[in-house]
């Protein structure tokens, strides 16, 4: 059997006519069905007709955004988001980010959960390249310096219910939202936290450059852009040792 995966994606949905979506979910159904998976997104004819060969049903699609130098966006689902993301901290490519894209990951970071939904986590983009390079001269050592744009993730420690203050739950649970969203539309980050909030704290000549209130802190750096080589992928742990069924270390 060959090996396939499931692009259920937004381009198709995109041009959303009821026809092609309800085509597509029936499709989508029988496949599953017959225990196959649907693969939506190939790129050449040659391609299909492999993978027709392969006993494989595919639906051909072609997409602009796949030619040339800038982001690829990577057409998969959360879950290969998940996967796909590493740390990335090599150098970048003289690409800008859309201000479009940045909207979008911002927006990813809005849409996180939050301790009692107090919403303690902001964002501020970074594409300016004389604001980068003033936050690049406070960053030492530097870190991220030749990606187009960043995002600056700011926090208010404020407590959610009594004494329960939420805010690093709720910045973590943004910025992995965000990492995910960089990923998606075929950027690179890396999340700088230690990094600038350290005894010297960078964060805070950074907050000052950016005109951040007192009242919010400055805790993290992600650059953004698109990545010049491959991330390095990080060796996890074996499932086994850190997820298990119904117990502590049982895996049946
Ligand atoms: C809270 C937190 C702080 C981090 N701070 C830094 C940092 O200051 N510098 C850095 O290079 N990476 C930093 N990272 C990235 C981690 O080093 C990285 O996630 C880890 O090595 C696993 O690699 P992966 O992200 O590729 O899975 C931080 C990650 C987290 C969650």
């Amino acid at each position: 059997m060959p090996q396939c995966w499931e692009r259920v994606r937004d381009r198709f949905h995109a041009e959303k006519t009821e026809r092609q979506c309800r085509i597509f979910q029936c499709i989508n159904h029988y496949v599953k069905h017959w225990g196959f998976s649907l693969l939506l997104r190939v790129k050449t004819r040659k391609a299909i007709n492999k993978l027709e060969q392969n006993g494989c049903f595919c639906i051909f699609e072609t997409d602009e955004s796949m030619s040339g130098e800038g982001p690829k966006e990577k057409d998969m689902n959360v879950i290969e988001a998940i996967h796909n993301r590493h740390s990335y901290r090599g150098k970048y490519k003289n690409i800008p980010v859309p201000r479009e894209d940045l909207i979008k990951i911002m927006q990813a970071g809005i849409d996180a959960p939050s301790g009692c939904n107090i919403q303690t986590t902001s964002f501020i983009a970074v594409d300016d390249p004389e604001v980068l390079s003033k936050l690049h001269n406070v960053i030492d050592p530097p870190v991220g310096e030749t990606a187009p744009a960043a995002i600056c993730v700011l926090t208010q420690r404020i407590n959610a219910y009594r004494d329960k203050c939420f805010a690093v739950q709720d910045y973590s649970a943004a910025i992995e939202n965000i990492l995910l969203a960089v990923v998606e539309l075929g950027y690179q980050s890396c999340w700088y936290e230690g990094h600038i909030t350290d005894d010297d704290r960078i964060c805070d000549r950074m907050a000052e450059i950016l005109n951040v209130p007192k009242n919010y802190e400055l805790v993290c750096f992600l650059p953004v852009g698109v990545a010049e080589s491959g991330p390095v992928v990080m060796k996890k742990k074996a499932f086994e040792e850190r997820a298990w069924f119904n117990s502590f270390g049982q895996m049946q």
